[in-house]
């Protein structure tokens, strides 16, 4: 059975969007994983088909109903429901439910590769000023961020989790080791930021390649590399780097 991902929205035509295209669109056309969507408001139950409400207490926006909210991750939750064609329903496991919110904790690599390595997700996206309390708490919906700063609504966050989990399914990325040495992905560089890359031509614009890289030496290559790698995360993210620093059993730097 492939990995499936549910999402919940009021804007179902945003998908699979820039998720059809490129290696996740092929992926999704090779079956490695799967897409629906479902429309939120297709569970609201009054005739003005409504979907959310003024907040209790007052202040600006509003709130996405629990009761509606509740019958829609009932639906993508149900065995068998979302399930592929002709699969067993009592082989359905149940897929984690996240809701998208800058409350979240913050995505991580550690995080896509939990959600990669299970049988998929479901996703909340939000609108509005967010979620009734109550449906995150009765669902024990995990809260993710992908960022800090606010989105106009989930989808966006929705579809970068989703093209981080599935280029992580297996026989999606072509070129093995790409996946394991590239930012984040622990091993060797442990969280450590990617060294620079370069190609043809070897000098462009008065620009020239690192010598190193055209001498041949694997082992001075794989030096330099590294070198680079640490000099980058130091630069950029000292939180990176003292992290890498304590993994390696290096002392951190005292704080600036
Ligand atoms: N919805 C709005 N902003 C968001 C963010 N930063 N991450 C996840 N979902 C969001």
């Amino acid at each position: 059975m492939s990995w499936r991902a549910t999402i919940l929205t009021l804007f179902p035509e945003m998908f699979p969007g820039p998720l059809g295209q490129s290696l996740a669109g092929r992926a999704l056309r090779e079956g490695r994983w799967a897409l629906d969507s479902l429309d939120i408001r297709g569970f609201a139950t009054d005739r003005h088909r409504s979907v959310d409400d003024t907040p209790f207490g007052g202040g600006a926006g509003m709130v996405l109903r629990p009761d509606v909210v509740d019958a829609a991750l009932a639906a993508a939750l149900a065995p068998g429901e979302a399930a592929p064609e002709g699969a067993p329903e009592a082989a359905a496991i149940p897929r984690p439910a996240l809701y998208l919110t800058p409350r979240g904790r913050l995505l991580d690599q550690a995080l896509v590769r939990e959600l990669a390595a299970g049988p998929g997700v479901i996703l909340l996206c939000g609108r509005f000023e967010g979620v009734d309390q109550r449906v995150i708490e009765a669902r024990g919906l995990r809260e993710v961020s992908i960022g800090d700063y606010v989105l106009s609504g989930g989808e966006p966050a929705a579809m970068v989790l989703l093209d981080a989990c599935v280029r992580l399914l297996p026989g999606v990325m072509g070129g093995a080791g790409s996946a394991e040495e590239e930012s984040f992905s622990g091993g060797g560089r442990e969280a450590l930021l990617e060294y620079p890359h370069y190609t043809r031509p070897a000098e462009w614009q008065g620009r020239p390649v690192p010598p190193v890289l055209l001498s041949g030496h694997h082992a001075e290559v794989a030096r330099w590399r590294q070198a680079a790698a640490e000099r980058i995360t130091a630069e950029r993210r000292p939180d990176l780097w003292a992290r890498h620093l304590r993994a390696a059993g290096r002392a951190a730097p005292p704080p600036r």
